[in-house]
């Protein structure tokens, strides 16, 4: 039985958009300090991901926070396993990336995720990364760090992620007019060329990080926006080396500390 007079374990929540490279910089950051983390956005993609291989309607909220509630999830390793089925790769498509931020916006989602991700808080500490880790479920972490970057520098990275990662997977369009420029003229360059080209061009991916921003940003329930006391890092221009030594640093001054 927890005791529930002893303080809540500490916690460090790291939101912002898709790209910003909160998932790497909070798996770091965990390691770092011997913490537990939670990828609250892989909670969202399973639903997504469970809702599409079940026919439901992204839409239901109602049947897909019923679907949540049923699913067996477990982590193994580094591989995410639904009833029984490891879905580590096929949460990670474009899909079900748009597909999430469409289930992400159902209340009844919300809150069938919420109780999970509360459950999550454990001795010695947890890193939580997400779009409302600060503002809504742990509204009282002990550091609250907004990631951020340019779109065109997020669609890069994702770019080059699925190079790096998904071999077979068909990537259309030049990286070298993506990396050219971290501003407008790498979209122009890659949407000029291979703007049509398929749903892993460059110019495809900045679209898709754009329209899900701005879902995410607008919807009505639990909206990606830095909470009023968060740190904002803009990360365009820094290595992951970089932000992770600051949010340590962050740490550090709020006086929280590796396990032992
Ligand atoms: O972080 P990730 O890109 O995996 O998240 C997938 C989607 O899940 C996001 O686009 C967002 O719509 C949703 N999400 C959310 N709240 C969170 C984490 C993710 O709404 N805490």
């Amino acid at each position: 039985m927890p005791d529930a007079t002893a303080p809540a374990a500490p916690v460090i929540a790291i939101d912002g958009p898709g790209g910003s490279g909160k998932g790497t910089v909070s798996g770091r950051v965990a390691s770092a300090l011997g913490w537990h983390l939670l990828d609250s956005g892989a909670l969202y993609r399973i639903v997504a991901w469970a809702g599409l291989e079940r026919g439901v309607n992204l839409a239901d909220g109602a049947r897909l926070a019923e679907l949540a509630g049923t699913l067996s999830i477990a982590q193994s390793g580094d591989a995410i396993v639904v009833d029984g089925q490891d879905v580590t790769q096929a949460i990670r498509a474009e899909r079900i990336s748009a597909g999430s931020s469409e289930v992400a916006r159902q209340p009844p989602v919300r809150v069938a995720l919420r109780a999970m991700q509360l459950s999550m808080r454990r001795p010695p500490g947890l890193v939580a990364d997400g779009r409302d880790m600060a503002t809504v479920v742990f509204p009282d972490a002990a550091l609250k760090v907004f990631l951020d970057a340019s779109a065109q520098e997020r669609a890069r990275r994702r770019y080059r992620q699925l190079l790096d990662q998904e071999p077979g997977v068909k990537v259309n369009g030049p990286l070298r007019d993506a990396a050219s420029s971290s501003c407008g003229g790498a979209a122009r360059a890659g949407e000029g060329e291979h703007g049509a080209a398929g749903s892993n061009s460059y110019a495809a991916l900045l679209e898709s990080i754009r329209a899900r921003d701005e879902r995410d940003r607008t919807r009505a329930v639990s909206p990606l926006r830095p909470a009023a006391d968060a740190v904002t890092i803009d990360t365009t221009h820094m290595s992951i080396d970089a932000v992770v030594g600051e949010v340590l640093r962050y740490a550090e001054q709020r006086g929280l500390e590796a396990a032992r």
